[in-house]
């Protein structure tokens, strides 16, 4: 299966990516990761990225689509995959139209604003494998380490309340409009992915049960 997970920043998306792709074996293809990993080499592409990054901004439409035609022509990629994070802009969901790259299935999680930020505010990650954890609703085992390597956990330079706010509008201005560009695709054509509204708020577990129904359902 080809899915996109759609949703504000903090709204779950690598949390639930992560549930979604272990039970489907399909791997996971974050740009944010993908970007986070460029500047951790310290490569052209990470230098430019890390101020708009850090500023809360996109990252330019025709670098990120690069970066995942490249990506989604590795072998893995075979048997379906699974976007967290893009598409997030309305020529990003263009160039995926235009290149008739089929997606089966659209996952929408939707969060209220004043849970987002304190999502976002407690988050930690361990960086080598994108694992995410939340100091309050899903704290690692031992304070600030990654539950499987024992390594240290960070806090994304992204991720102060300041940023979150910027991110949100950013959202609202940027991303949110695919909603209306994905729904208005089915209404005109049968063939169009199928969208899902999925409510993002409870038990994490529940919510990737929910999901899970949802995807076997529309196989
Ligand atoms: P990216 O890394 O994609 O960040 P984002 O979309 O802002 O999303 P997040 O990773 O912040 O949130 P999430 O929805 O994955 O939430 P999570 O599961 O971690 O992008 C970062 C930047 O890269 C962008 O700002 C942009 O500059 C650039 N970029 C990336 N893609 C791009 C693109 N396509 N085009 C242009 N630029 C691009 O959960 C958040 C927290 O909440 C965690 O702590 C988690 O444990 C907790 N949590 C999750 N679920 C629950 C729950 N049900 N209850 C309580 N807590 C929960």
């Amino acid at each position: 299966m080809r899915i996109i997970l759609l949703g504000a920043p903090g709204a779950g998306k690598g949390t639930q990516a992560q549930a979604i792709c272990d039970h489907l074996n399909i791997p996971q293809i974050s740009t944010g990761d993908m970007l986070r990993g460029e500047i951790k080499s310290g490569s052209d592409l990470g230098n430019q990225a890390k101020s708009i990054m850090d500023a809360g901004k996109l990252v330019d439409d025709e670098l990120i689509i690069k970066l995942v035609t490249k990506r989604i022509n590795v072998n893995d990629c075979k048997n379906g995959y699974l976007f967290d994070g893009f598409p997030r802009t309305i020529p990003q969901a263009q160039s995926l139209r235009l290149a008739n790259i089929q997606i089966d299935l659209i996952l929408n999680i939707i969060v209220d604003e004043a849970d987002i930020v304190n999502r976002i505010t407690g988050r930690r990650v361990h960086p080598a494998s994108g694992r995410t954890y939340h100091v309050e609703y899903n704290p690692p085992k031992m304070p600030e380490k990654d539950d499987v390597t024992g390594d240290d956990l960070i806090q994304r330079d992204d991720d102060t309340e300041e940023t979150v706010r910027k991110r949100l509008s950013v959202y609202h201005e940027q991303t949110e409009p695919l909603i209306s560009f994905y729904k208005a695709w089915k209404q005109e054509n049968d063939e169009a992915p199928k969208f899902i509204d999925v409510p993002g708020i409870g038990n994490i577990s529940e919510i990737s049960q929910r999901i899970i129904a949802s995807i076997e359902q529309n196989q």
